[in-house]
């Protein structure tokens, strides 16, 4: 009989010893197990037991109540579909052996958009997948109707919250394009897995950061296995975000590791321009941010004129050039002609070494001194290089400009 998650979900904490090895020895083989292998497992096997190997710890709702000061306002972190997440603090005082850390706790709000079937997808993919661009599920909470995902804690939130409020530094080119790298090298481990894996829900809201901006991707409840054997994609209801899905899933739901892709080139975009993938407050034309870039960003003199002025000039062009020219064949409405993640990633790894060069002209005026030392005012200017790589001087944009310094 084919189970279905209304079956497997209610029994996911129950604690029975399984019938057959059929998980288990995966496991041991190390072989990932797929959410299908869940539909097709026998009604004994739960999820504790089924992710033995993983290292998830299976928390209840007392103790998560414990760690976040019984969910308290001061602890919140913020709220998407899935339900409120708030910051906890654990360690081995909650459980002998707990590795004393900052988390982030996620609570599936029973009326939201998001479900069972997310949840588990969730603890399913991220209980196996481990890499440096993934954030570390460090467990879950499966009582009752209770549905709740334990992360490790990313000080620097989301990439959204970083590049769209408002009353904050902008951040530097070289950090966007640190993100930029991490979050494809994210996706490339997840396209090129042994059993790949397509993301399905890339964008700025699903990056999080940690201290230093190393860029891990969150929420897999979308993620899907990608097409096996001869089959070149996955027929999918047609699920994600708007102004990130591919046009050819949105027509077809045909689901591949392109479509992956293309919201990456939405976000490498947003990270260009400083604008979110859908803007309705912006004239009619601009709304879309993939439709109004994508034309400007193979000549020069357009790609300056979308540029996020928040960076104020403070790029080598030719870094943007670059990153225009990868943001452009991710967007391409043939996925075929889009590049794979490994290749965006040797591309963005060529960026690292343009490095904050301002593209205007600044003129340096010295201080008048002592007349006695008989110096002249000094005048510098530093005028643009756009083939400057990192041998120049970097200037950093997040401080103000000193007094002695005015653009020209
Ligand atoms: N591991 C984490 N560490 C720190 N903050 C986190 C963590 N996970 C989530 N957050 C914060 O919680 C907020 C809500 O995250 P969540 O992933 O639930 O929703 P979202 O990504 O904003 O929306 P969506 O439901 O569309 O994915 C985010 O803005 C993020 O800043
Ligand atoms: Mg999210």
């Amino acid at each position: 009989m084919k189970i279905t998650w209304e079956f497997l979900v209610p029994r996911c904490c129950i604690s029975e010893k399984p019938k057959t090895s059929k998980l288990v020895s995966k496991q041991s083989t190390f072989h990932r197990i797929s959410v299908s292998d869940f539909s097709n497992s026998t009604i004994s096997e739960d999820l504790s037991i089924s992710l033995a190997g993983s290292n998830l710890h299976v928390f209840s709702v007392q103790e998560l109540k414990v760690i976040t000061q019984n969910f308290s306002s001061s602890n919140f972190l913020g709220e998407g579909g899935f339900g409120p997440v708030h910051k906890g603090f654990i360690d081995d005082k909650l459980r002998p052996g707990l590795k004393p850390q900052p988390v982030a706790v996620k609570f599936l709000d029973l009326d939201g958009t998001q479900g069972h079937r997310e949840w588990l997808t969730e603890v399913i993919f991220l209980g196996q997948l481990r890499h440096p661009h993934l954030v570390k599920l460090i467990g879950y909470c499966c009582e009752e109707e209770h549905r709740l995902l334990v992360y490790e804690y990313m000080p620097r939130g989301s990439l959204e919250n970083q590049l769209f409020r408002r009353y904050s530094a902008s951040l530097p080119w070289s950090t966007r394009m640190k993100i930029a790298l991490g979050a494809a090298k994210g996706l490339a481990f997840l396209h090129e897995a042994e059993k790949p894996v397509i993301y399905r829900d890339f964008k700025a809201s699903n990056i999080l950061l940690d201290s230093d901006y190393n860029a891990k991707l969150s929420d897999f409840g979308l993620a899907k296995d990608g097409p096996q054997g001869d089959d070149t994609h996955v027929s999918t209801r047609v699920m994600g975000t708007q102004g990130y899905a591919a046009p050819e899933y949105l027509m077809t739901g045909h689901l591949t590791a392109a479509s992956d892709v293309y919201s990456f080139g939405v976000v490498l975009l947003e990270l260009l321009t400083g604008r979110r993938s859908v803007d309705k407050t912006r004239p009619n034309r601009e709304q879309n941010l993939a439709d109004w870039a994508r034309p400007q960003l193979k000549d020069a003199r357009k790609l300056a004129r979308v540029i996020d002025p928040r960076l104020e000039g403070l790029y080598s062009s030719e870094g943007v050039q670059k990153a225009a020219y990868v943001a452009y064949q991710c967007l391409s409405h043939r996925p075929k002609a889009r590049p794979d993640m490994t290749t965006v990633v040797k591309t963005l790894e060529t960026l690292k070494d343009y490095k904050d060069i301002s593209t205007m002209t600044f003129v340096y005026i010295a201080p008048v001194l002592d007349q006695d030392k008989q110096s002249p005012q000094r005048e510098l200017l530093n005028k643009t290089n756009t083939n400057t790589k990192s041998s120049h001087k970097k200037l950093t944009p997040n401080l103000p400009l000193h007094n002695d310094f005015h653009r020209a």
